[in-house]
Parts: structure tokens; C-alpha cells; sequence
């Protein structure tokens, strides 16, 4: 099964799913914001069925969300209610998602661990930003729970979870600024959970 398809069947079921720590989620869009503005072009890789970018894109001057699964895009698109909200597209983490349009800041929530080729994802959203862009990202840590891994490989044999990464925090970090950022800014949210907050600039 493809990673589009294993989330396409997946869709309707994570659009129900509360979020898991409202606070932690509350307080890392309130970070994220302050980065935003009104000349903020910004391009949501990953952003499932849109509730963070229909959070954020209010006071932008354009957002984008765009996830490789159909399904959630097409649930994303349903929640538009305002036409000066997010506009949705299908697409994965490379060259085409970007359209050939320019966008100043790249968000990617929950998404890292999740590509195959983290590398040449990193290496995308870096030639797609211009000099000084923003790229902004949260990702779980899973790298130090080593018994994960077992009960993971047996779900993903039986098609109940897609590819995952085992990174540490450490990993996340180095890798983004060994692809060409500066980091200017990473949290923890929640605190106790490795569930990394960076903020990066282009360089
Ligand atoms: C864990 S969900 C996170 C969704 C949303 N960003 C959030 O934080 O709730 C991961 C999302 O990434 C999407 N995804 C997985 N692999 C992807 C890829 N290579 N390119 C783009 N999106 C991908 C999935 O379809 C899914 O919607």
C-alpha cells in the first residue's frame, strides 16, 4: 500500500480525532504566529484535513495547504467557509507541490518522521524558499523509544501504520541545518514529549 493510499483510508477517522494536548497545540500555533504576517505566503506541507491551516491563514496574504493524500484534502477544502481562506491542493514534499509559485515561509506539522527520503524533502522545501524564507516544523521524536519499534513493524505489515522515521530530536535539528537552515527558535510541545518545535531560516 502506498503511503497516499494508507492515508486516504485513514482520513475520515483522523478528522474525528481530538487533538491530543490542546495546550501544547495552542501554545506552538501561538509561536508560529508570531512569525506570520500580512505578507506571509505560506505553504502547509502534510496539513492532513486543514484545521491548523485554517487556523493560521487568517491575516496572511496567501496560505496553501497541501497533503499527498486526496482524502484529506478533499475534507480539508470542505471546511472553507470563507473565500479569503486557505486554498488546498494534493501533493507530496518536492518541487511540484510548490506549483512554480513563490512562497516566503514552509510549515510542516507532524510530517518529518514520516518521509522516506527526509534528505531530499529538506533538500525541496530549501530550493523552494527564497534566501531568508521561513520553514517551520513539529515532529514527534521517536528515535529514543526503541520498543516502539517491533510493535510498529507488525502494524505496518498488516497495513495499519505507514513508513516511520525513528529520529531523535537531536537528529531533527542537525538534519534541518545540515540542509541549509539557520535555526532561530525550537521548543518542546508539550514540554515533557519529544515533540520537536523549530523554527529555521533559509541561508
Ligand atoms: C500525522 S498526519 C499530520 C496532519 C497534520 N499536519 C496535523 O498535524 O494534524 C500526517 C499527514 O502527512 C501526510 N503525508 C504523509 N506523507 C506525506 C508526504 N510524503 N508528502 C505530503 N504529505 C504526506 C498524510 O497524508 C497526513 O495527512
Amino acid at each position: 500500500m502506498t503511503d497516499a493510499a494508507f492515508w486516504d483510508r485513514i482520513a475520515p477517522k483522523y478528522a474525528k480525532q481530538p487533538i491530543s494536548n490542546t495546550e501544547a497545540y495552542e501554545e506552538s500555533l501561538a509561536r508560529t504566529k508570531t512569525y506570520l504576517g500580512a505578507d506571509t505566503t505560506a505553504l502547509e506541507l502534510g496539513c492532513g484535513t486543514g484545521s491548523t491551516a485554517l487556523r493560521l491563514a487568517p491575516g496572511t496574504k496567501r496560505f496553501v495547504g497541501a497533503d499527498i493524500s486526496p482524502g484529506m484534502i478533499d475534507i480539508a477544502k470542505g471546511k472553507v467557509t470563507d473565500a479569503d481562506g486557505p486554498e488546498f491542493r494534493v501533493g507530496g514534499v518536492d518541487d511540484a507541490v510548490f506549483g512554480g509559485e513563490s512562497f516566503n515561509t514552509v510549515l510542516a506539522h507532524n510530517l518529518l518522521h514520516l518521509l522516506p527520503d527526509l534528505d531530499a524533502g529538506l533538500a525541496a522545501i530549501h530550493r523552494n524558499l527564497p534566501e531568508n524564507g521561513l520553514f517551520i516544523s513539529k515532529t514527534p521524536c521517536i528515535g529514543g523509544r526503541w520498543y516502539l519499534r517491533p510493535i510498529i513493524a507488525i502494524m505496518q505489515a498488516v497495513g495499519k501504520a505507514p513508513f516511520v522515521n525513528f529520529l531523535t530530536v537531536e537528529q531533527v535539528d542537525a538534519r534541518i541545518a545540515a540542509a541549509g537552515f539557520r535555526i532561530v527558535e525550537t521548543g518542546l510541545y508539550p514540554p515533557s514529549t519529544p515533540s520537536r518545535y523549530v523554527v529555521a531560516r533559509k541561508v
